[in-house]
């Protein structure tokens, strides 16, 4: 298995409109890639590029060695995907330990039989994210943090090496972003996975990433926060009309983007 994500000159058509354009980078892990860019710039689209969802129209993708289309089944067993987040039914009772185990046992053969082994692959996932508690818990009366912590726990209970995850801090209040931005850091210090996380807003991740790619339908920056987040360079993804507060060296931008 190789320690690197490689993407060259990858262009997404959907419908014959073009999504993604001519993207190019390469990325050694582990390390902490945020990719950020306003609504609608290709985040997701290119998320489930690089997990073998979405075939590229061209160019070329390895991760980890893997080309995610052809080597799609090899490339899921060290990979955790965390999806942007959709409204969970709420009508369905569902405990935490059951969130998790079902992403152990999705990826087993049938018959899809827990084991004791699975419990404790996914007790340990929960330690994980600090949530040990909450085991035995309806998922559906956690908050919105413990839920996207829940989920990031489901992720990591197959013991990937890169964790994907999109917009895992939409919609949680800042104290839930620090935990689950605390709880990806030490992931990827302690344990060396690789994260790669997609937002459209920069301000939370400034002290966490180590790298960042800026997106609208092409790579408009890549490289270290303040190498990214210059004025000229939000203008050019966000459009004209974006504030950009600068702090020290660091430019933040407040922008018009939504996000439920
Ligand atoms: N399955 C699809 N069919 C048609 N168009 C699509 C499809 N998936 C994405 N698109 C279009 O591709 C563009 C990029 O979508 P994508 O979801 O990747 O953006 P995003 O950066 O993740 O946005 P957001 O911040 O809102 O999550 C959008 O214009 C969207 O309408
Ligand atoms: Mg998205």
């Amino acid at each position: 298995m190789e320690n690197q994500i490689k993407v060259e000159k990858i262009t997404v058509k959907i419908n014959g409109n073009t999504i993604l354009e001519n993207i190019s980078f390469n990325i050694s892990l582990p390390k902490f890639t945020t990719i950020i860019g306003p609504n609608g710039a290709g985040k997701t689209t290119l998320l489930k590029t690089l997990v073998g969802l979405i075939k590229p129209t061209s160019g070329n993708i390895n991760v980890l060695g893997f080309n995610p289309i052809k080597d799609a089944l090899k490339l899921r067993r060290y990979i955790g995907y965390v999806p942007q987040r959709e409204r969970i039914e709420l009508g369905i009772p569902v405990k935490v330990k059951s969130v998790i185990l079902m992403g152990i046992l999705c990826r087993k053969k049938p018959p899809r039989i827990v084991t004791r082994r699975d419990i404790a692959l996914a007790k340990e996932a929960l330690l994980k994210v600090d949530l040990e508690e909450l085991w035995d818990k309806q998922f559906s009366e956690l908050s919105g943090g413990q839920q996207q912590r829940v989920l990031i726990a489901r992720a990591l209970a197959t013991k990937p090496k890169l964790l994907l995850l999109d917009e895992p801090l939409s919609a949680v209040d800042v104290k839930s972003q620090w935990e689950i931005l605390e709880t990806l850091k030490k992931l990827e210090k302690d344990e060396e996975i690789g994260i790669m996380l997609v937002t459209h807003d920069i301000n939370p991740i400034v002290e966490y990433t180590d790298e960042v790619i800026l997106l609208n339908k092409r790579i408009i920056a890549k490289g270290s926060i303040t190498e990214v987040i210059t004025e000229e360079n939000l203008r050019k993804a966000y459009g004209p009309n974006v504030r950009v507060v600068t702090s020290g060296t660091i430019c933040y931008a407040i922008t018009g983007d939504v996000h439920a």
